[in-house]
């Protein structure tokens, strides 16, 4: 099994956003997924609730001890503040992190101590953990995308994407779909901004 977790100390950074979407491609191509949960306020559980039974399915993963059904995939959501003990005990089941960042200087400077903790667990676990981060709601051509690329700099962790503000992911999520659910001409600009994340989520070893 593989297995992604995606984290930011920040809230409204686009985690769940990320582990539906990222879950919900997975799911698309076949691949067995489940997702596990660990926010308290359940976000993520409350959104599969509400996925069709006739889209591709995606496992909710009750535990890390849940010995369900066998699967492919595992996206972890965390909690805003996830730190210390609990983000040392996350990073160990998985070998893939993404962080979302929201474009404000606030949320870059918030993801400061978090992204070091990553650079630093890379370096210690080097070839084992692989760690990239997703502009979220941003675009490239912006001031907070270039604040976020010399902010990453001396930190060597790549930008899988830019993932732009786009209404399309917010009604997805209420009807517990996700943009890979959609006719491909409803979400087309948004799919093209996932090519690099899902290459590397699937293959890279950098
Ligand atoms: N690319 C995006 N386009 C539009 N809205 C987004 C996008 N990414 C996240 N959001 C919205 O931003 C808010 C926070 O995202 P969420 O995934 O809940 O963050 P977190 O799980 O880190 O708290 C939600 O209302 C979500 O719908
Ligand atoms: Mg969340």
């Amino acid at each position: 099994m593989k297995a992604i977790l995606i984290a930011n100390p920040k809230g409204g950074s686009g985690k769940t956003t990320l582990t539906t979407n990222v879950a919900g491609y997975l799911a698309s191509q076949g691949q067995r997924v489940a997702i596990l949960d660990l926010d308290r306020q359940k976000s993520a559980t409350q959104w599969l609730a509400n996925r069709p039974r006739n889209l591709p399915s995606i496992e909710l993963m009750h535990s890390e001890s849940d010995m369900g059904a066998p699967v492919d995939w595992l996206v972890i959501d965390s909690p805003a503040g996830l730190h210390g003990k609990n983000l040392e005990h996350a990073l160990r089941l998985v070998h893939k992190v993404i962080v979302p960042i929201a474009p404000s200087a606030f949320d870059i400077q918030a993801s400061r101590d978090f992204l070091e903790a990553l650079h630093h667990e890379k370096t210690v676990r080097k070839g084992k953990i692989f760690v990239g981060v997703v502009g979220m709601r941003m675009d490239s051509r912006t001031r907070a995308a270039l604040t976020l690329e010399q902010f990453l700099k001396g930190l060597d962790l790549p930008i899988l994407a830019y993932l732009r503000e786009a209404q399309v992911y917010v009604n997805a999520a209420f009807e517990g779909k996700t943009l890979f659910d959609l006719a491909p001409s409803l979400a087309e600009r948004e799919l093209e901004q996932w090519a690099y994340l899902i290459n590397w989520m699937q293959h890279s070893e950098e």
